[in-house]
Order: structure tokens, then sequence, then C-alpha cells
């Protein structure tokens, strides 16, 4: 696999994003591609998207846990927000009494150390899980400071993975093997994987049900979408037919910009129903909330970018029926 290249198409109107959503598991087509909210009233207000805001109901209490929805937290463009989407998306499930499980797929361990991990100082993380020592997931798993969210912690060790790997048989199916035995523990598993298209990436996709693409509010990043959508649509065909695309969370939003208004104006012209109504906004809370250790929910939760991850939580869960 490669990154993206300046020879890469720009993204058109025509472009065919995935529609594998229909496997959604418990949810109709309609609540899917319907925005996954009540049809927005006459005279609604508009939300960010420039979409008249739908009501998503406050999610309804689990009464079983288990069965976890895979979830690839994806993009090949570094800096984008895809490990603050991780931490806080999965903080504010955790919030709606959701069981979540965070894995770390990024040997810079920034959603550990996010977490206020001291990563470094591991001797135990997700590598160990990958290469085939026999160390239990139980050994592995760390329970964080939000009830109802562990984590899979990493750290530098990862990086060997890649070539370790390259010898194994099944070597895509490696985290999938290895979250097998937790998976009836959680409602979520969410895993933050590294801004590239490498091993570990497709591992991410081969195990998950969906991927959400965080993605800046940039022209250039529109560009990388049409790479990132082909992988996908590569690893569905070849090594996991239920993977979907789940939706595009815009991050860094500004609406003061005309910028940040124009592409995602386009972002909704190419990707429709699957950008989620919630946009998170450029804020300084969010690098602060990582340097404290925590999520934004519990840093400071009554900020907007926790209500923003709130509003994000309540639109995945309408739309996973779980
Ligand atoms: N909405 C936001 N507003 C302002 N800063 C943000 C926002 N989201 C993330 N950041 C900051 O931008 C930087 C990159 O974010 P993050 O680490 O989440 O991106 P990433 O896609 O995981 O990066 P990488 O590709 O390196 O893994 C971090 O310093 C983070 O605190
Ligand atoms: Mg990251």
């Amino acid at each position: 696999m490669t990154t993206a290249s300046a020879a890469e198409p720009p993204i058109s109107a025509g472009a065919q994003p995935l529609t594998g959503t229909q496997s959604y598991p418990e949810a109709s087509a309609g609540a899917l591609w319907g925005n996954g909210g009540e049809p927005a009233p006459d005279g609604a207000a508009l939300g960010p998207t420039g979409r008249p805001l739908r009501a998503v109901p406050d999610p309804p209490p689990v009464e079983r846990h288990g069965d976890a929805l895979i979830v690839a937290m994806c993009n090949q463009k570094g800096g984008v927000g895809k490990t603050t989407s991780t931490i806080n998306l999965g903080a504010a499930l955790a919030e709606f009494g959701r069981r979540v499980l965070l894995v770390d797929l990024d040997p810079q361990g920034a959603l550990s150390a996010g977490l206020g991990v001291a990563h470094h100082d591991l001797d135990l993380t997700v590598h160990n899980l990958l290469i085939g020592s026999k160390v239990s997931i139980e050994d592995v798993l760390m329970e964080t400071r939000v009830e109802n969210m562990d984590l899979l912690p990493s750290n530098i060790d990862l990086s060997a993975a890649e070539i370790q790997l390259v010898n194994e048989v099944g070597r895509e199916q490696t985290l999938g093997r290895a979250l097998g035995p937790v998976r009836d523990r959680y409602d979520y598993i969410l895993i933050d994987c590294q801004p590239s298209l490498g091993l570990l990436t497709v591992n991410a996709l081969a195990c998950s049900d969906g991927v959400i693409i965080p993605m800046e509010c940039e022209y250039f990043s529109l560009r990388g979408l049409a790479l990132l959508n082909d992988t996908v649509e590569k690893v569905r065909d070849r090594l996991n037919p239920r993977l979907s695309l789940y939706g595009i969370v815009v991050t860094m939003f500004d609406a003061r910009l005309l910028h940040s208004r124009q592409v995602m104006s386009r972002v909704v012209e190419v990707f429709g129903d699957l950008v989620y109504d919630t946009a998170i906004s450029r804020t300084v809370r969010f690098p602060d909330a990582s340097v404290a250790g925590e999520p934004i929910t519990t840093w400071s939760p009554k900020s907007g970018g926790a209500e923003a991850y709130r509003a994000m939580a309540r639109e995945v869960i309408h739309r996973s029926g779980r």
C-alpha cells in the first residue's frame, strides 16, 4: 500500500463513496442514510454541514453488553484528529453507558499518552499481542480513569510489528484474532490507526465492522479521501466483506472562515449523508486536555468540544442501533 501521491486525481462529485453501510447490523437503511435522526422540521436551524439540524434522541440505556462493533478511526493523513476523536468519542460513548475499548494501533502511542498512560515504560502492549508471544489480552488491558472505558496501550515497540508480521500466515488478521476473546465484553471497540495505509492499518480494517474518517476541514484533506476510499474497498473485497464506511467527521472546523464553510460544503456534496451532522470546532482545549491526559468530556465537561463529541456519540449510537 502507498500513501497519497501528488498524481492522485482530486476527488470529484461523481466519485462514488463506499455504500457498504447497508450491512450495518440492527439498523434500518433509512436510519443510516438519513443521517441518523428524525427529519428536520420546516424552518429548523442549519447545522455546521449547511443541512437543517435533525433531532437525535438521547440514547436509551443498554441492557446487555457485548458483541462489540469494531470501528477503525482511519485517515492516512497525519494530524487530522484521529486520536482526539478516538479518545473523546470513546469517552462520550462510555458516558452514555456503553462499554468501550480503545485500541492504540499507532507506535507513537498518542492515544495512550492522551489518557495519561506512561506508555514508554510499559512492558506489555499491543505489540506483544500481535507478534505471537504467549501474552494474554488480559495482561495488556488497562482500565482508564473514565468509567466503562478500557485501553490496549502501545508504544514505539509497535513500530517493529509491520516487519515482524510480513512473513506470518494470515498476517492481516492478527489484530482480529487478538481482539476476539474480549469482543463479548464491550459495545464498541475503537481502533486509533496510524497515519499510513500499511499493514497495521490493514489489520485494523480487516477486523472492523466499519470505518470512521476524521477529516480536518482543510482543502488538501479532500484529496486523500479518494485513496482511503479505495483502500477500504480493496480490504472489503479481499479480506473483510462486512467492512463499511460509517461516516466522516469534520474536525478543526471554524464556521467564521469562508474556507472552512467551502470545504464543508464540498465534503457534503461528495459524501452526502455519510458526513456526520456534528462537526468538531477548532479549539486549543483539545491539545490542553491531551496534555492533562484526559478526555475533554472529563477535563472540561461543559465545553463546546465535550458537547460536540457527545453529539457525535448520539449520532453513532443512533445509526448503529446499539
Ligand atoms: N478540534 C481540534 N481543535 C484544535 N486542535 C485539535 C483538534 N483536534 C485535534 N487537535 C490537535 O491537533 C493535533 C493532532 O490531533 P490528533 O493527534 O488527534 O491527530 P491524528 O490524526 O491522530 O494525528 P496522527 O496522524 O499524527 O496520529 C493534536 O495536537 C491535537 O490536540
Ligand atoms: Mg494519532
